[in-house]
């Protein structure tokens, strides 16, 4: 019994050290933490409990077999953040790389398959040469067997990745089937192909963190939705994002309780709409004053900038927001903001978070870029996304809603249970400007004409009155009574309950 103590105390002792002390002194050098760091820091202290520390690789080639860690490379199990519960799989680098073997992919699937069953997000921390080199077919079929979980446990429990080294290959897509990519600056890095194979196929010259680092993803790709100083900051606002979320699609998102007034009213909103309906505002403003103790956690805040997304709580319940930037690009949609938006309206739904949409858009983006693009399936993904969630659904149109972008944006018409709009709004085919233009072609050379025409138009659709007349928005409101009035509006629908019509799956354009 003592011998099975000892042994077991020196298993626990070989396992902590992971690939041994110098291996985790050149991780610390790279400004990293270990895996087990890592975890420590993420969950709640003393919550984590450990499974198969003693599970090791079965590869007897390449002389494999005399190096044997416990744990392989992969350190998993549960815990808890602020008292939830999550599973979570933490990558140790300094084990052959943090490389993907058979048993590490058994590992995490194992973590998958509890997670899924008990309803609870699991948490990746990735830092991994990829699949582990001396197994060959053995790691890629393991690959594969936790690409199957990702995409059975997508939209059934919140599934969060953060990107802490170096994710290449194949690997990249287990990340790319999760909810949300975390990535670390100056440490982490995804691509497909590497910047040597970029080299010999296409000549371009580009560094690993040019090619696929945080920066990169966060700004250019749009594949990652937050940028990191730091592991310790990108744990602390992986903790700050699970508490936003239900454990799983079966609950709802937690209520934290706040003293922030649901009836609060702010007086500096009735001057937030500039006069000159050309000059822009900032939508992050309205925002921040009508969402709980301005407490706003933005996904993805340095990409498509003309759309945001981000959660929030209001009465002390999550809400997604999303909302049109009159800053960037006038607020159109375009190409990204319609893919951006899409994904995080249909997570919204998947994970019974009401969605609250700020609307103000002068309309779709023209342009042989964006049509060349395909923006006509991209800002499908949008309307799609709309017109197919339940989840309860309040909107607001502070100015512009034009022509299709009206219809998109969480319309009436796409099942908007209800729709406010300020004053200020005007609801239209399109801008006074255009519209003129078009339908009083012949008038063009008489600029006075134009002008009487251009005043007349903007009298008949630049205000809310119309759309109001056919009861496709509910109520005018005060821009000072804003929050209350959609806080009022969450709580009337805070057991809504609407199916859409039986299918194996619909066919989203993607
Ligand atoms: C086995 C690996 C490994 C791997 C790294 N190591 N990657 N062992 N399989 N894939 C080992 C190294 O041998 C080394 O062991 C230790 O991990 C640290 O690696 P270093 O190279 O010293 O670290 P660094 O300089 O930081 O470079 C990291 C790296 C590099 C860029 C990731 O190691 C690398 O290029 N690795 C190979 C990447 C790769 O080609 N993977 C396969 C991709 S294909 P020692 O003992 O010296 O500490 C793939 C397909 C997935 O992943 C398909 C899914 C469908």
């Amino acid at each position: 019994m003592n011998d099975i103590i000892r042994q077991l105390e020196e298993k626990r002792e070989k396992a902590h050290l992971g690939g041994g002390q110098k291996r985790i002194d050149s991780q610390h050098a790279k400004g990293k933490l270990t895996a087990r760091e890592r975890i420590e820091l993420f969950l709640d202290d003393g919550s984590f409990e450990e499974w198969d520390m003693f599970k090791e690789h079965r590869c007897t080639d390449f002389g494999m077999d005399a190096e044997h860690v416990p744990g392989d490379g992969v350190v998993t199990g549960y815990g808890t953040v602020n008292g939830r519960l999550v599973f979570v799989f933490s990558q140790d680098f300094t084990v052959f790389g943090g490389s993907l073997s058979e048993t590490q992919a058994e590992k995490i699937c194992k973590v998958m398959d509890h997670a899924m069953k008990v309803g609870a997000p699991v948490i990746g921390l990735n830092d991994s040469g990829g699949a582990r080199i001396q197994e060959g077919v053995a790691s890629l079929g393991g690959y594969a067997d936790v690409f199957q979980r990702n995409v059975m446990a997508s939209g059934v429990i919140p599934q969060i990745s953060l990107i802490m080294g170096p994710c290449a290959g194949g690997a990249v897509y287990s990340p790319a089937m999760t909810d949300f990519i975390f990535m670390v600056k100056d440490s982490s890095y995804m691509f497909v192909t590497g910047p040597e194979v970029v080299k010999t196929v296409t000549h371009e010259e580009v560094t690993a963190e040019q090619l696929g680092g945080a920066v990169t993803h966060n700004t250019k790709s749009g594949v990652a939705d937050l940028a990191f100083e730091n592991d310790v900051e990108a744990l602390m606002m992986t903790r700050r994002l699970i508490s936003f979320l239900p454990g799983s699609n079966r609950d709802k998102p937690p209520v934290v309780p706040c003293d922030d007034a649901a009836d609060r009213l702010d007086q500096s909103l009735d001057t937030l709409v500039p006069s000159n309906a050309n000059q822009s505002y900032d939508m992050k403003e309205l925002i921040f004053k009508i969402v709980d103790d301005s407490d706003f956690f933005e996904l993805q805040p340095d990409y498509a900038k003309n759309i945001i997304i981000g959660l929030a709580r209001m009465e002390g319940s999550t809400v997604g927001i999303v909302a049109n930037q009159p800053l960037v690009l006038a607020g159109c949609l375009d190409i990204k903001s319609s893919i951006k938006a899409a994904r995080f309206v249909r997570f919204c739904d998947a994970f019974n978070i009401p969605v609250v949409t700020l609307v103000d858009v002068p309309g779709f983006m023209p342009g042989t870029s964006q049509e060349y693009g395909g923006i006509i399936k991209h800002g499908a993904k949008l309307l799609y996304a709309y017109a197919e969630c339940t989840v309860p659904k309040v909107t607001l149109i502070t100015r512009k809603a034009y022509g299709g972008a009206y219809d998109v944006m969480s319309s009436k018409h796409l099942r908007g249970d209800v729709n406010f709009a300020w004053p200020s709004a005007e609801i239209a085919v399109m801008g006074p400007k255009g519209a003129v233009e078009i339908i009083f072609r012949d008038e063009k050379g008489d600029p006075e004409k134009i002008a009487e025409r251009e005043a007349e138009y903007k009298a008949k659709f630049a205000n809310p009155f119309v759309a109001g007349a056919r009861g496709f928005i509910d109520d005018v409101i005060m821009p000072n009574e804003t929050r209350k009035r959609i806080c009022r509006s969450l709580a009337m629908l805070k057991d809504k309950q609407i199916d859409n019509p039986w299918r194996k799956h619909g066919n989203i354009p993607l």
